[in-house]
């Protein structure tokens, strides 16, 4: 053995409902697509047709041996005009849930993954007065949905990506870039996961279950300094860290609201979390307001550093501050070729494994390659190949490693030849 995977420790994948879907044109990224504003022109009514071919899907992860999975209802499906639901929606992620139970994989839910139904957008989405509420009552219809079959549920995921990409930098819909609406943003979030964190352990509660886990999915990156020395560069690194994702965690996670993040009506202090959620995937470097990264190391194919000890910084420390066990809820890289994901998986695994840490779940992000927003089809995270014109599903040498791991309970001599001897990260030609 190369190594044993840490004892406990469950594997997975994670994926969202509008980047693998397809099909639905009620939500704001399909609008921001027919606008032409996606870079490889692509779109998500295309994506993976997973609408269509879960059973497929599940199948192949029940063959992988994947024992968790992290993923999406879309909204816009679900709630196509404010207050109207629709029973079809409702139906076929119940199909979509038990499917996954019946073969044995653990479900956990997330309830908004970047994407809003066309009538919530235009209102103003997270940045209305009203959108905690508005969110609360689509948590309410999903619970009453799917709440028997379901224990796990992520509210938001990313809050601080999602409000600094579209309303900071207006990068994504709806392209602001306004310091006023990324606070409303962070704050009625932040309002929208305490009321749905609450309402969840409550309904579930009445409905006699006693084993609700709920919590959010928080995108966290290490911020470093440029140089170290230079003590503007430090204070930068703090800064971009405390604005980025410092405070909306804390808010977050225990209703205390500091700048950038106000308190909402319904947020008082408490602990809104059963877990502790980690996205991960890379460090930035900063000197500035923006960051960046450094030249002298590894990235992938988005030009992302490849910093494996981040995430076990990152969990440590959040564990040391909120107590109750990590899960790594995405983490994972652009590999168009899947040239280094198997070095990635390996050295990933075997770090988790070997160093003392509370990390209990690893979903690595993704199960197929997906649309992966601005840089729609062009950017591959699947550890499962998708022809798109086709929609040929190819496992990955990665995909193959993973199933052996969990198989053998760690990485096997033999696996490492396979999978992980000639698999080696490149350094990405500077931008
Ligand atoms: C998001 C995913 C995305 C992944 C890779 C995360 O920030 O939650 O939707 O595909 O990163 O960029």
């Amino acid at each position: 053995m190369k190594f044993k995977l840490k004892k406990d420790l469950l594997l997975g994948t994670a994926t969202a409902a509008t980047q693998i879907e397809g099909g639905d044109d009620n939500n704001n990224w399909a609008r921001f697509a027919k606008e032409g504003k996606v870079k490889d022109g692509t779109s998500p009514l295309r994506a993976d047709d997973h609408y269509a071919r879960f059973r497929e899907d599940i199948d192949l992860m029940a063959e992988l041996g994947l024992q968790i999975y992290r993923f999406g209802i879309e909204w816009s499906r679900i709630e196509p005009q404010r207050g109207v639901y629709s029973a079809e929606a409702i139906a076929h992620y119940r199909e979509e849930i038990l499917y996954l139970r019946e073969k044995g994989v653990l479900p956990l839910l997330t309830l908004h993954h970047f994407t809003n139904p066309l009538w919530f957008e235009d209102m103003g989405a997270f940045e209305h007065k009203d959108s905690p509420e508005i969110f609360l009552s689509f948590v309410k219809k999903a619970v009453e949905a799917f709440g028997d079959l379901v224990s796990e549920y992520i509210t938001i995921n990313e809050p601080n990506v999602y409000a600094v990409n579209s309303l900071f930098w207006g990068e994504w819909p709806p392209e602001k870039k306004s310091m006023r609406s990324l606070v409303n943003a962070f704050s009625n979030m932040t309002a929208a996961h305490i009321l749905g964190y609450t309402y969840i352990h409550e309904a579930r509660r009445k409905m006699g279950y006693h084993d609700t886990k709920v919590s959010f999915a928080n995108h966290l990156r290490v911020f470093e300094p440029e140089n170290p020395k230079n003590p503007f560069h430090r204070l930068s690194a703090r800064l971009t860290e405390y604005l980025f994702q410092g405070a909306v965690t804390r808010a977050m996670m225990c209703g205390e609201c500091r700048f950038p993040v106000l308190r909402r009506k319904g947020v008082t202090k408490g602990r809104y979390y059963d877990f502790i959620g980690v996205n991960y995937y890379s460090r930035s470097t900063v000197k500035g307001i923006a960051d960046g990264v450094r030249e002298d190391c590894y990235k992938n194919d988005l030009g992302w550093e490849i910093y494996h000890e981040g995430l076990l910084e990152l969990s440590e420390h959040l564990y040391e501050t909120y107590q109750a066990p990590v899960y790594v809820t995405e983490n994972g890289t652009c590999d168009n070729r899947d040239r280094f994901r198997p070095r990635f998986l390996y050295d990933q695994l075997k770090l988790i494994s070997e160093r003392e840490n509370h990390i209990v779940r690893y979903y690595h992000w993704s199960f197929t390659d997906n649309f992966e927003w601005k840089e729609g089809e062009s950017a591959r995270f699947g550890i499962v190949h998708v022809d798109y014109e086709t929609q040929t599903r190819t496992v990955k040498p990665s995909g193959r490693l993973y199933a052996s791991i969990i198989k053998n309970g760690g990485v096997t001599e033999e696996a490492f030849d396979e999978f992980v001897k000639d698999s080696q990260y490149e350094t990405a030609p500077k931008p």
